[in-house]
């Protein structure tokens, strides 16, 4: 498994397996292939979209970065990061997520982001277990959800 920056033209397969989140009640946000280009791969506010493939080229999941802006629907502090993870259910914990993050962690060191949230259902166990084991700590709860926040730290020397 190796990761890369995501393309437009991975919308699609990353669309087909947001659909398979849905289907399995673990996720309630859009999936389409729209949402997918406009609000992960091309997002204006984004810093990076990461995606896991495996030797065949076949995405094993997804992970978006961006920039909280005034305004932003989870009411982040502006300047923080904004962290989402997406894992192809067939692929779930094979350190597709942790390895996602490697890539994210250094993409917010170099934009200086000081800090990222990661806001995850009150009720999904297994998103909470892994952005706890990725080192993020519960700051706020909000409306069904749980607010995770994790300081950046500064790249090794
Ligand atoms: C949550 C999610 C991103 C985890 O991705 P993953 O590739 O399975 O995670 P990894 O295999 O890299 O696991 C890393 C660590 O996270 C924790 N973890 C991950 N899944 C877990 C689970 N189902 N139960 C308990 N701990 C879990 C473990 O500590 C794990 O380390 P370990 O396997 O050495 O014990 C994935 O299950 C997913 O996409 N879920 C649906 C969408 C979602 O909930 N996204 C996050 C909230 S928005």
């Amino acid at each position: 498994m190796k990761t890369r920056q995501a393309t437009t033209e991975d919308a699609a397969e990353i669309s087909a397996f947001l659909k398979e989140l849905v289907d399995r009640g673990k996720r309630k946000r859009p999936w389409e292939e729209t949402f997918v280009r406009d609000c992960y791969v091309n997002n204006p506010d984004g810093i990076q979209c990461s995606v896991a493939v495996d030797d065949d080229g076949t995405i094993l999941g997804m992970q978006a970065l961006s920039r909280a802006v005034q305004g932003n629907i989870y009411d982040v502090t502006p300047g923080w990061g904004i962290i989402g993870t997406h894992v192809k259910p067939s692929a779930a914990r094979r350190g597709v997520g942790k390895a996602l993050f490697a890539a994210t962690l250094t993409a917010a060191q170099n934009a200086g982001i000081k800090n990222i949230d990661a806001t995850i259902g009150s009720t999904n166990a297994e998103g909470l277990a892994y952005y706890e084991a990725m080192g993020f700590r519960t700051y706020r709860s909000a409306d069904g959800a749980i607010c995770k926040m994790l300081e950046v730290p500064a790249p090794s020397a």
